[in-house]
């Protein structure tokens, strides 16, 4: 198949992208305007195969998409560009509502024009896979998890923006029936994760003696899935899943904030022990993040039932994976400390 990813300069597209190459036949074509998150060397590692090309443009300019589109003919376009960090939408929520909302109906509107001058069976597999999170549920309490069928109640100026899109997708399958899939993702870690993260940054902030802020009372909860395994959730979806329907991806892998900074720590006091004390002395509890989601737990059963798909790492393994990555991979996390972003706090509501 050939397969446009957009977003594939960041975390999640570029392993999808990664995996894409290395483990299929498919053709991708990356479609990234490189903003802040976009990192083109996190696509260094296929970037010589002949299946792989890049076009650099924005997901909001029209005749960029349409021209992508009508040059390379996607079976599948995998829509993951977005601006996907909460804490920037606090501080400016303009770039959430221009990319994530008017993006996605750019997309929508010519990936909708070119599959009406599709025929046949190129017309009937071609699939729009829409890329989103379970923060547009909006927060649980002790119990319970978000199923497919969970109303929406996005809280952050980003989780808004993302809804906003999740509807706009299901519009245009319902009305124009355009062959639209959706899946709702937990939170992601993993290699060639950007630092304004919570795992990256404490590991990063660890490694560098500085505080690791945990916001609150670090008691907030969130799922954790390991990045690989989204990505070939993603493939199982665009290849195997149902048009119209929405699956939730998770990792049942919940854990407070709290635990997830402390298991970092312990792995960093066996991999690159201190001269002196432990890492977990450097924890810091900071200002609360405004309007902090307190829990968020996926109900994945659907998309293994339908589709067969599991996580293959437990958040043990996962994170013990993460952690190495990142003491063998400085070079990759210091160019962006250097250049873009060096792990200071964002998203405390000041203006
Ligand atoms: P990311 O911030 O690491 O990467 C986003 C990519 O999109 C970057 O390469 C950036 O350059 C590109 N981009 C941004 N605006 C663009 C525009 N206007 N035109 C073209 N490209 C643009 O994000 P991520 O963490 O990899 O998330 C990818 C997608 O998955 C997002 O849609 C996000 O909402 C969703 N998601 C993320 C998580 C998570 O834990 N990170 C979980 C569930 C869902
Ligand atoms: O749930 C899926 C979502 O997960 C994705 O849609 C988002 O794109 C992704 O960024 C992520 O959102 P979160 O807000 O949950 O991720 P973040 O890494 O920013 O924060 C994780 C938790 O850690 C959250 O409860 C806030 C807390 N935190 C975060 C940072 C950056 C801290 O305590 N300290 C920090 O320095």
């Amino acid at each position: 198949m050939r397969i446009l990813v957009t977003g594939g300069a960041g975390f999640i597209g570029s392993a999808l992208v990664r995996r894409l190459i290395n483990h299929t036949d498919h053709e991708v074509l990356v479609f990234d305007k490189l903003t802040y998150a976009g990192v083109l060397s996190s696509l260094e590692p296929v970037a010589s195969s002949n299946r792989y090309s890049f076009v650099q443009a924005d997901i909001c300019d029209a005749d960029a998409v349409s021209r992508v589109l009508r040059d390379f003919q996607p079976d599948v376009i995998a829509h993951l560009a977005a601006e996907s960090h909460v804490d920037r939408s606090i501080d400016g929520p303009g770039a959430f509502i221009q990319t994530n909302m008017v993006g996605t109906f750019v997309m929508l509107n010519q990936a909708l024009g070119y599959w009406r001058g599709l025929a046949g069976d190129k017309k009937a597999s071609f699939r729009f896979h829409h890329i989103s999170t379970d923060e547009v549920f909006g927060s649980l309490g002790e119990d319970g998890f978000f199923t497919e069928t969970t109303p929406y109640d996005p809280r952050s100026p980003y989780s808004a923006s993302k809804a906003g899109s999740d509807h706009l997708v299901r519009a245009w399958g319902h009305t124009y029936g355009l062959p639209v899939l959706v899946t709702n993702c937990s939170n992601n870690y993993g290699p060639y994760h950007f630092p304004e993260k919570l795992i990256p940054l404490i590991i990063i902030r660890a490694l560098n003696g500085e505080p690791l802020p945990v916001y609150g009372d670090g008691s907030n909860v969130r799922d954790w899935l390991f990045v690989d395994d989204h990505a070939c959730a993603l493939q199982a979806v665009f290849e195997k899943g149902k048009p119209g329907e929405t699956y939730n991806v998770g990792g049942n892998a919940e854990k407070k904030n709290i635990e997830v900074v402390a298991a970092i720590c312990a792995i960093l006091d066996r991999l690159r022990p201190k001269t002196n004390g432990k890492y977990a002395d450097q924890i810091t509890y900071v200002t609360d993040r405004p309007g902090h989601d307190h829990r968020y737990a996926i109900d994945a059963s659907k998309i293994r039932s339908d589709l067969d798909w599991t996580p293959s790492v437990t958040f043990e393994q996962g994170i013990e994976q993460t952690v190495t990555w990142f003491l063998e991979n400085q070079a990759w996390w210091q160019d962006i400390l250097d250049a873009r972003y060096s792990t200071q706090r964002l998203g405390v509501a000041n203006g």
